[in-house]
């Protein structure tokens, strides 16, 4: 069964996922670049060319097809949003890992990484955003078994404090 990262965009889920793997003796899947592969092109231009909805509708299928496998799987920020979705992660899913961390950290860490262009922090204004940040909390909350601060901490040090937590759950 697969161990899965969700929580907010710059929240970690790909650099705590890699390192969590690698302790866990495990293959890591990033399902963004699963996506990416599948379409032969990068997430913000399925968003341009097609829109968010035709994103969402190839993120839930490799989703359901991940999860049938032994891996940790580091999901997109957006994946709680369906309510299928969720169930799946519920009931298919070994752990759930929510990492969470301030509005503030998020947004720093994500304006500072230039390389990964992520479409819904540029086409949304700081408000816009911290509202939909609100929104998702609950929906990460309803489908996590452990949830982890990841705000300061290197992700070395989250993927360990990860560790000791599935150990005791
Ligand atoms: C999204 C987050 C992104 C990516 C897509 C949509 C979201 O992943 O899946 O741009 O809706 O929050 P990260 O959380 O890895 O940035």
């Amino acid at each position: 069964m697969a161990i899965v990262l969700v929580g907010f965009m710059g929240s970690g889920k790909t650099s705590v996922g890699r390192i969590l793997a690698r302790f866990l003796d495990m293959p890591w899947v990033d399902l963004d670049k699963k996506i990416e592969k599948e379409i032969g092109m990068p997430i913000h231009k399925l968003f341009k060319k097609f829109g968010e909805d035709a994103f969402r509708v190839k993120e839930s299928q490799l989703l359901l097809k991940e999860l049938k496998k032994d891996v940790v799987l580091s999901t997109g920020g957006g994946v709680v949003i369906r309510e299928n979705n969720r169930r799946t992660i519920i009931k298919k899913s070994e752990y759930c890992i929510y990492l969470t961390s301030s509005f503030h950290v998020l947004m720093r860490r994500i304006r500072k990484n230039k390389k990964n262009i992520r479409p819904l922090a540029t086409n949304n204004s700081y408000k816009d955003l911290e509202k939909l940040f609100e929104e998702r909390k609950v929906l990460y909350k309803e489908v996590a078994t452990i949830v982890v601060q990841a705000n300061k901490s290197s992700p070395a040090i989250v993927a360990k404090e990860i560790m000791q937590r599935m150990e005791k759950a």
